[in-house]
């Protein structure tokens, strides 16, 4: 009977995790999908912890160790998420993604020991598979956030890497097949464990910071993936759909930033521009092109007469904590009969969706946000676009030029307006550490300075008319 109960419980878990996910897709219902899978989970938890009988009907012992982890891992899950600043969520999303890995990990390392020749080498496999899978995303993961945090820079390759990194995963593909064919060997095992570790570190250490949020997805679609095997090793529903939930969404996500982007997964993984971090100011910039820098007066006066402004939000937005000001300036024009409009490029900012929350922290309205497909046929019917922040995504190069490395990725054609005005505070390089064209342009004009304090200047002229 219990049993019968805690099967329900696994099947509206298992749905709320999927109309959970499904909500994500959308700003609007993203919080409450999130809400409704956490919700899901709590509930998988605790009926697990209170329901779940043994084959000999004896129920989950060490109820206080259980509880006291959970108690701890929520405090220090809501404060960490509390305290994140915008730009250092895809650290944060490592480090759990890490933590995912490492419980995967650990599961394996337990189960091994009930493991004997005689045990049926499926079995076998999945315990191996889900230490090798979940170890790689442990190790990976940290290392990610180690370098996303800037504990660790160099993206150096160390003496003799590739040959290293191939060795290991041929040593990671013998041992898991010697042990799958039944040589319980805890030397063997615990060898492959470090083996994994090891091609984990290996793996992230040649990546670029910015080119990490794909690695992140990566890594965590290899969480997903273990937790799935827990969930067959356990013959645990809500444990299998959760783990083939983030391994399925994550690959996705995965392939989806690699398409934004126009680079293959293996650009990303073994080179090209993300190897190197964004530059200084004035680096990867030629000096030649002509640029008209302007004012916060011009610009608060050009926009005040405007009948259409478009806003383009970039990393710089973020990192200049400007989103608030921005949505300001936006309420200001709204009053004066000022059309105004979010254009989100799906790979503008560090993270996925990385501008959607941003704007949606100081309460611009969803409907405002215009995903790119949408909004480019509506950039030459603007009289104003409002670049903050923002600058491969705005690059023509990627329309024209087969020698750009953005070459072929989809861009905002911010250009088609009237009037640009690009906010940044130098004429440096954004993450692909490639010159923008756009800034040399007849119609783009130069608003430099910290994206924050320009903004606020702006507002205040626009206040003052
Ligand atoms: P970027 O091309 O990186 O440009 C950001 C610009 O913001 C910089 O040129 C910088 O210029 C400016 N900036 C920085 N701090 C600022 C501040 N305080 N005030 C004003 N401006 C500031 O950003 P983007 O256009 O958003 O493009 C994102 C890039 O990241 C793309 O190349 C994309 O492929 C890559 N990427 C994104 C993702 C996801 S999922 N979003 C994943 C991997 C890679 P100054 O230094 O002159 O101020």
């Amino acid at each position: 009977m219990l049993n019968n109960i805690l099967q329900i419980i696994y099947l509206l878990a298992s749905v709320s995790f999927i109309i959970g996910l499904k909500m994500l897709s959308g700003p609007k219902t993203a919080r409450q999908g999130n809400f409704l899978a956490a919700a899901g989970m709590g509930l998988a938890i605790v009926a697990t912890v209170f329901l779940f009988q043994s084959k000999n009907g004896e129920y989950l012992g060490n109820k206080i160790w259980i509880f006291a982890g959970i108690a701890i891992g929520t405090i220090l899950g809501t404060l960490s998420a509390k305290k994140v600043k915008m730009t250092a969520m895809p650290q944060m999303v490592s480090l759990f993604n890490g933590m995912g890995g490492a419980c995967a990990a650990a599961i394996s390392l337990i189960e091994f020991t009930h493991l004997d020749a005689s045990s049926p080498s499926g079995m076998i496999f999945v315990v191996v598979a889900g230490l090798v899978i979940g170890s790689v995303s442990f190790s990976g993961s940290i290392i990610a956030y180690a370098k996303l945090q800037e504990i660790m820079k160099s993206t150096k390759k160390l003496p003799g890497h590739n040959l290293l990194t191939a060795g290991l995963l041929i040593g990671i593909v013998v041992l898991t097949a010697l042990l799958t064919v039944g040589q319980i060997n805890p030397t063997l095992f615990y060898l492959l464990f470090a083996l994994s570790l090891g091609y984990g570190i290996l793996f992230v250490i040649p990546i670029g910071g910015a080119d990490m949020p794909v690695v992140i997805s990566l890594l965590n679609s290899f969480t997903g993936v273990a937790a799935a095997f827990g969930g067959f090793l356990y013959d645990n529903q809500v444990m299998q759909t959760g783990g083939i939930l983030v391994g399925s969404a994550g690959t996705l996500l995965t392939v989806l930033m690699c398409n934004a982007m126009n680079r293959s997964l293996t650009n990303v993984l073994f080179g090209a521009f993300g190897g190197s971090a964004p530059t200084a100011a004035g680096s990867g910039q030629k000096s030649e092109m002509a640029v008209r820098s302007t004012n916060a007066s011009d610009v608060a006066m050009i926009m005040h007469y405007a009948q259409k402004v478009i806003i383009v939000p970039g990393y710089g937005l973020a990192v200049a904590q400007a989103q608030h000001v921005i949505h300001e300036m936006e309420m200001l024009l709204e009053k004066n009969g000022v059309t105004v409009k979010y254009a989100i490029h799906p790979v503008a900012g560090r993270m996925p969706g990385h501008m959607n929350v941003l704007l949606a922290e100081s309460n611009v309205a969803y409907d405002k946000l215009v995903e790119m497909e949408e909004i480019n046929e509506e950039f030459a019917t603007a009289d104003v676009v409002y670049v903050v922040g923002a600058n491969d995504v705005v690059n023509p190069a990627a329309r024209h030029d087969p020698s750009s490395p953005i070459y072929g990725m989809p861009i905002l054609d911010v250009d088609k307006a009237k009037t640009v005005i690009v906010s940044k505070r130098s004429m440096a390089a954004g993450y692909a550490n490639i010159e923008n064209e756009l800034f040399g342009y007849a119609n783009c004009m130069m608003l430099f300075g910290d994206a924050k304090k320009t903004l606020s200047e702006v507002v205040a002229e626009l206040k003052s008319m």
